[in-house]
């Protein structure tokens, strides 16, 4: 019998092809595992009026770690139009199943890191003081909080009266008294306060295991006083309890710009749902972009690890596939990580290194190539000679 069981979520698209080579990478570096494959995605949505069948579910409801590849979405109206015949006007609508999957089983610590790597092409360059290019080593770990804030779904186009009767008693509503109800839009930001500790603790613990100097708080507390300053609040407390880390409070606008000044400054940073989507993806984008950046959405019963590009529909059927295998490589190290394996996730994370650094073998977004069939003819690496480099580093 294996050591492990990990179910694995190919999905839509380019998730199929990463996942694939992934376990390839897994199986060459003697990862003890058995694969079981659950079905999620945009075919199931088609033929069973959802994405995220109930036997998905269960497997990871039994084994409790999933590697994930990507999904395609589509808003509502065009979802619809693709279900079956069959199953039209029967009351089915479209959700994104790995948001389903996150709120489902909690994975409320989503982690991202973004390590640059030596070599890499699409490093951030700067400008130095004195006329020089200058190439940051950016390390930034971002724990966002995954299941609640603006992205928790609550909110109205025309809110019923009782909530805005409620809203009413807010001072500040007196802005909007003449706004009638259907021409108001609400998203709410609902921070709990239990979900914040959870994310600020895992921040500093993470901080504290890899001898971190710093955590920062990535709001904007002194305009969203409320949910902004719950977490600046007890990011406060839970650093007494680490003293040997400094707690930094940024705002998430002064981050952005600060990004392309000083981002080696940062170690960990914590925010909420919507602030930690968007200051993950400026770090990932000084570190080479979406074939780099890989991530982990962490709850107390399952843990999901997932690149955090989408599905690329248009590569997806591709002869030969070329898009950058590395997010996903190193989604599958944090899942390593996550379950002791440490060895393993090193030695694959120092192949990717290795691999980066001779620059021999570069997909097309390493050669800031528009990705179409044409680039292997280029010199940009498949997918797959991508993939055979890793292992040969191995
Ligand atoms: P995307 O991440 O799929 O692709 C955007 C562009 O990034 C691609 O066209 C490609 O140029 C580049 N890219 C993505 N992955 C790459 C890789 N591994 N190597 C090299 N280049 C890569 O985002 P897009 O086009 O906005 O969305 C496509 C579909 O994916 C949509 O249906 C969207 O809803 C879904 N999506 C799913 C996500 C998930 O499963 N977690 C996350 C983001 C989008
Ligand atoms: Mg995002």
């Amino acid at each position: 019998m294996a050591k492990h069981t990990i179910v694995t979520m190919p999905g839509d698209g380019i998730g199929n092809i990463v996942l694939s080579e992934t376990l390839r990478v897994l199986d060459a570096a003697g990862f003890d595992a058995e694969y079981v494959h659950a079905d999620i995605g945009w075919e199931f949505w088609r033929s069973e009026g959802n994405p995220l069948p109930e036997r998905t579910i269960k497997l990871l409801e039994k084994h409790r770690i999933g590697l994930f590849g990507a999904i395609t979405s589509k808003p509502p109206a065009e979802a619809l139009e693709e279900l079956d015949p069959s199953l039209r006007d029967k009351g089915y609508v479209y959700f994104s199943p790995i948001v389903g999957l996150r709120q489902h089983f909690n994975l409320d610590v989503s982690i991202r890191p973004t390590p640059s790597l030596l070599g890499n092409p699409l490093n951030f360059i700067r400008r130095g003081a004195d006329g020089g290019i200058e190439e940051p080593k950016v390390k930034a770990v971002i724990f966002r909080q995954n299941t609640e804030g603006l992205y928790g779904g609550v909110e109205w186009t025309n809110p019923p009266a009782q909530v805005r009767a409620a809203l009413d008693t807010h001072k500040k509503m007196a802005n909007f008294k003449d706004t009638p109800n259907e021409d108001l839009a609400i998203s709410t930001r609902i921070f709990t306060r239990k979900a914040v500790k959870r994310i600020v603790r895992r921040s500093f613990e993470f901080a504290d295991k890899f001898g971190l100097k710093s955590v920062t708080v990535c709001e904007k507390p002194n305009v969203i006083r409320e949910t902004s300053g719950m977490m600046l609040h007890e990011a406060r407390l839970v650093q007494q309890e680490f003293p040997h880390i400094q707690l930094w409070n940024t705002n998430i606008d002064a981050q952005m710009m600060w990004l392309t000044k000083n981002p080696e400054d940062y170690d960990v940073i914590v925010s909420g749902n919507m602030f930690g989507d968007i200051v993950s993806d400026g770090f990932a984008g000084l570190i080479g972009g979406l074939g780099f950046a890989a991530s982990a959405n962490i709850g107390d019963d399952c843990a999901i690890f997932e690149p955090t590009h989408g599905s690329a529909p248009k590569y997806a059927d591709y002869e030969i596939p070329i898009v950058n295998p590395i997010a996903m490589v190193l989604s599958a190290c944090m899942m390593l990580d996550h379950i002791g394996e440490f060895d393993l996730a090193t030695r694959i994370r120092t192949a990717v290194e290795k691999v980066v650094a001779d620059g021999q073998v570069r997909t097309y977004d390493m050669l800031k190539l528009r990705g179409t069939q044409e680039v292997i003819h280029q010199g940009a690496a498949s997918t797959v000679q991508m993939t055979d480099a890793i292992i040969a580093a191995l």
